[in-house]
């Protein structure tokens, strides 16, 4: 990484526009810099912004550990690890090592799974609302519902021993009465024995990779666990497995929401429908691509 900044740079707006030059010419474009500023200093990004536009200058310890971050983050480590947390919907959860970053795009997931429970509630208004996230990992999908719609019953499941660590920290923090659970969720019905066919949205963002489609940034390839990425040669083992299971799970009427990549939908259409399902149908995310496909049971 350049050097530019530091020690001998006491102006804060310099320092951190030498980081943020930094960063571009490795490749890194965004507002990176002004976050990992904001985070060493312990303030908000619209502070930072003031503190700069005022003048302010930067304490040289504080410009040190502001250069170490951006020397990590020029070696492409995700920005979420460095700060140690990643906004999702009005959620701020915990994320490192061993646990994927949430994605913008997941938040359009969980919009489709509370227009599934909307609907659901519209037929049977008189019994409680359950909903499962299969594939948890941080707790983004689990956690927004349940704050979000505090009288539904949210039940969690993952497999990996170093995600659920991550999942039960935030879920602890932020959504306590969800119910986490480990295991694989191929076996849902033999985790979640109570609720087996009374869910009314069964949602999931499994790993949808295909085992030769390596992704090529860093940040993902090297830092999200291959747990979290791949699953089986078209990607779509994990899906597969929820749309056998979540028949039993969910109950008439109920629904199903599954994220995927943008060439997918054809294909999780056919798995849902062959299993079963009803009106499968596949949605945009925020930048116009396939990424959700729902059906009903
Ligand atoms: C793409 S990540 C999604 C995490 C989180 N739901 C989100 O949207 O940010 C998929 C998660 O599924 C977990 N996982 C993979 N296979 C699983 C399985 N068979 N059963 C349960 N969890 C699994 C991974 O460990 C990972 O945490």
């Amino acid at each position: 990484m350049p050097s530019g900044y530091g020690a001998e740079v006491p102006d804060l707006r310099a320092t951190v526009t030498a980081a943020r030059d930094a960063l571009a010419r490795v490749g890194v474009v965004g507002p990176d810099a002004e976050i990992l500023a904001a985070h060493v200093l312990g303030t908000s990004l619209g502070e930072l912004r003031m503190r700069m536009l005022r003048g302010a200058e930067i304490a040289p310890d504080d410009a040190r550990a502001l250069g170490a971050l951006v020397a990590r983050r020029g070696e492409r480590e995700p920005l979420q690890h460095l700060t140690g947390e990643a906004h999702f919907r009005h959620v701020s959860l915990a994320v490192g090592p061993g646990v994927f970053t949430p994605r913008p795009e997941t938040e359009v997931l969980v919009d489709h799974a509370l227009a599934l429970l909307a609907a659901r509630r519209a037929d049977a208004a008189d019994a409680p609302s359950i909903v499962v996230d299969a594939c948890a990992g941080s707790g983004a999908v689990a956690i927004a519902i349940a704050t979000e719609r505090p009288a539904t019953q949210v039940h969690a499941v993952e497999l990996s021993d170093d995600a659920i660590a991550w999942t039960r920290r935030n879920v602890d923090a932020l959504a306590p009465s969800i119910r986490l659970v480990q295991g694989d969720v191929a076996e849902l019905d033999a985790l979640l024995p109570d609720v087996v066919g009374a869910v009314d949205v069964l949602v999931s963002n499994p790993p949808y990779v295909p085992a030769a489609a390596v992704p090529r940034d860093p940040e993902v390839r090297l830092h999200d666990p291959a747990l979290a990425l791949y699953s089986g040669d078209d990607g779509l083992d994990v899906v597969r497995a929820l749309a056998d299971v979540g028949l039993r799970m969910v109950r008439a009427g109920g629904g199903i929401a599954l994220e995927h990549g943008e060439e997918q939908g054809g294909g999780v259409r056919a798995v849902l429908s062959a299993a079963g399902w009803h009106d499968a149908a596949t949605h945009p995310d925020l930048t116009g691509r396939d990424r959700i496909t729902t059906a009903r049971r």
